[in-house]
């Protein structure tokens, strides 16, 4: 496996590249960025903070899990948002993320990437890339991890897991790659609806009959039918439509 040498610097130019970046803090090694985001947020860091590391000792995934990548492998970065948008738009920022992100590596890489409701990145069926947005203290915390030169991966997710290098992606920077996904992300932040068109068109989950596995109550399995304007998936059930605003989704067939 050929990795990546992590120079801070190239993280901190994007300072210069990108306009909506107002700090960047590139770490070799953090618990994770997501928390240290967070505690950054809490002391009152502004819209535009961005925070790298090369290697986490507990990045962390949705619904508890953890996020686990070796050093020089992967793009793990999460930054602070505060747009002027509602409590009620806060879901909406992780598709937004989704779209920004799924566009700027497709566009980067030439890899086509897909959309998993809501949050995965996907690569022909496997998952790429995955996003944790946290709402703290009215800012928006918001965490991607993409694999980007794994050669191969642990047991338990070598059958759904990809990076760009095992999709033979064109060479292509970490830091020029977050460079783009925030330059697309910027525009969307503060009108996350206006990612919807774009989110629609590569989510892979529309039309698959699935199990919605969700917080607190039976699962449900039926079509996932559409994604609604609030960023919630209709899924069709036993005759009724139902609005999954939050959970975990299997695709069970095409
Ligand atoms: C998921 O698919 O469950 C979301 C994974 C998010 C992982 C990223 S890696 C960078 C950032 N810091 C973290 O601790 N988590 C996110």
């Amino acid at each position: 496996m050929e990795r990546e040498p992590f120079d801070p610097a190239d993280f901190e130019r994007l300072r210069d590249s990108v306009p909506w970046i107002s700090q960047v803090y590139a770490h070799v090694s953090l618990a994770s960025t997501n928390e240290e985001a967070a505690r950054l947020a809490r002391d009152g860091a502004p819209d535009g903070t961005v925070v790298v590391a090369d290697y986490q000792t507990a990045g962390r995934g949705r619904l508890d899990r953890s996020w686990t990548a070796e050093p020089g492998t992967s793009l793990l970065v999460s930054w602070i948002a505060r747009p002027a948008i509602t409590r009620d738009d806060f879901p909406l920022l992780t598709l937004a993320t989704a779209a920004a992100a799924a566009e700027a590596i497709e566009r980067e890489s030439g890899v086509t990437v897909d959309v998993k409701w809501p949050n995965d990145l996907l690569a022909r069926g496997r998952k790429i890339a995955g996003i944790l947005a946290e709402a703290v203290n009215g800012a928006a915390v918001i965490g991607l991890g993409l694999n980007v030169r794994q050669s191969e991966f642990p047991d338990e997710i070598a059958a759904t897991a990809t990076s760009l290098l095992r999709e033979r992606s064109r060479p292509v920077g970490r830091a020029r790659l977050l460079g783009v996904i925030l330059n697309a992300f910027e525009p969307f932040a503060a009108a996350p609806r206006s990612a919807l068109e774009s989110y629609r068109a590569r989510c892979d989950t529309i039309g698959k009959e699935v199990r919605v596995e969700r917080p607190d109550e039976e699962p449900l399995t039926g079509r996932a039918l559409r994604v609604a304007d609030d960023g919630s998936l209709i899924v069709e059930a036993g005759g009724m439509e139902t609005a999954v605003a939050a959970g975990d989704i299997v695709h069970l067939r095409v």
